[in-house]
């Protein structure tokens, strides 16, 4: 479901105008849609239902603390990556015994965090975190639930810097070296084999790759839950969204790629997928991210200048790569739609760019958009994952204000940051203030 859309035309986000919300709360501006939120937990969530599951939200994409709570709320889980992260379900309401922790790299300090709090399981990457968690649960006189990343080596066929799943990248422990893992860790009296868990990476957009790994590690899932007696099995996240073009909107056959190609659905992806994991009789756990909150959220800029050289028409506008870094990054489109929408307008070949001094600083490249001028307004769809999170206080930008909308009414979900809390950890040292 797609909560933007033109009403008239002007471009709303559910029942709220988006230019009021610019009127009212500045550029640039993160408007997130409640409904779409709500929408696409839900269809996942059903979708699963025939399965014993946990679907926990990869709060990586989009942190925010009225996020977290509205999937809280609905029933969800967390996948977390810090204890910074873990501290934010915490803080917002969330459940810490519905949360794993993933990640490479988790420090004595977020071990020992996690396992106070009762977390469900970690996501162990390594056999010396194996045993650096097997070492602090015994210092705090704990049973640490666990679970071991398999990499399946399967190339889900996503961008080089979001594949996960192949033995080029440092994700998981291989396939073929589970088994003796898990046979060793059972020998760690302060771990509990609680289950498996695997991840092969995101924006995928068929279900071919999640069938392909599902089909390779069941058998192992089988063979172990039954040395060790698992409780659950975790098939990670990664389902990919329509970023081009997002805006059919109202159109149910949104899912439909440009091509017309159908696009990963809840439907198609449990049609697939529950068949293969219900034999398992175990809890399943989910991870997306990306998929319940990138199409729920838009970007919202002001053109600043319109400025013509050589062939180019560059659109200055006040976002930048410091407030939404995909396309610079990832070279991932998004596509670019005016607020007011003029059907006389003459459509120009555009890029629209950033102030950042940077070349990569741009949204998009040569596409046709709209004539646009000096304080006309754009939104930049499907930036509700991994859009405000990755943002940063490059050139010394403040983060944008967000707004959640719910029907007809916004809330303010984040202020915008005041400029000089970005330098309030900075010091001068006493010898450099001399003279
Ligand atoms: N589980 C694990 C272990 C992960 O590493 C990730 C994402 C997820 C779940 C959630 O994946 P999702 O459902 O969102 O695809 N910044 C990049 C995406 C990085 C994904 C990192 N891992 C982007 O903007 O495209």
């Amino acid at each position: 479901m797609h909560s933007f859309r033109y009403v008239g035309d002007k471009l709303f986000c559910e029942g709220a105008s988006i230019e009021a919300l610019v009127k009212e709360h500045g550029s640039p501006l993160y408007v997130y849609s409640a409904a779409t939120l709500t929408d696409h937990f839900s269809k996942l969530d059903s979708a699963l239902a025939p399965l014993d599951h946990l679907v926990c939200y990869a709060m990586k994409a989009n942190s925010n603390a009225a996020v977290i709570r509205l999937f809280a709320n609905l029933g969800g889980g967390f996948d977390t990556v810090s204890a910074g992260e873990l501290q934010r379900v915490i803080a917002a309401g969330g459940d810490a015994k519905k949360c794993v922790f993933a990640g490479v790299g988790k420090t004595e300090e977020e071990i020992t965090f996690a396992l106070k709090k009762g977390i469900y399981s970690f996501n162990v990457e390594s056999e010396p975190e194996l045993q650096r968690i097997n070492r602090v649960a015994a210092k705090l006189k704990k049973v640490a639930p666990i679970a071991v990343r398999v990499n399946p080596n399967i190339d889900a066929g996503t961008h080089a810097k979001i594949t996960t799943g192949t033995y080029e990248n440092k994700f998981g422990i291989a396939f073929e070296e589970i088994e003796g893992v898990y046979a060793r860790a059972s020998k760690l009296k302060n771990i509990k084999l609680r289950g498996l868990q695997m991840h092969i990476g995101s924006q995928l957009t068929s279900v071919k790759p999640f069938e392909a790994a599902v089909k390779k590690v069941v058998p192992l899932v089988q063979k172990l839950s039954a040395r060790y007696g698992f409780e659950f099995f975790s098939i990670g996240g990664g389902i990919g969204i329509v970023y081009n073009p997002a805006l059919a909107s109202a159109d149910p056959a949104w899912w439909n790629t440009p091509e017309g190609k159908k696009i990963l659905t809840p439907a198609t992806y449990a049609a697939t997928l529950v068949p293969l994991l219900q034999p398992l009789g175990l809890k399943i756990l989910l991870e997306p991210g990306r998929f319940l909150v990138g199409n729920a959220g838009a970007l919202v800029t002001r053109v600043e200048y319109v400025k013509k050289t050589g062939k180019k028409n560059f659109v200055i506008v006040d976002a930048a790569m410091n407030d939404l870094i995909r396309p610079a990054f990832y070279d991932s489109y998004h596509e670019i739609v005016p607020l007011k929408r003029n059907a006389k307008a003459p459509t120009i070949s555009s890029d629209v760019v950033g102030p950042i001094c940077e070349s990569g600083d741009y949204f998009c490249k040569d596409r046709p958009l709209q004539k646009v001028g000096e304080g006309d307004t754009l939104a930049l769809l499907s930036a509700g994952a991994y859009g405000s999170v990755m943002g940063s206080n490059y050139n010394t930008r403040g983060l944008a204000t967000e707004v959640l909308v719910h029907g007809k009414k916004a809330d303010v979900v984040r202020k915008r940051q005041k400029i000089a809390d970005i330098w309030e950890n900075e010091v001068v040292p006493g010898w450099l203030k001399k003279g």
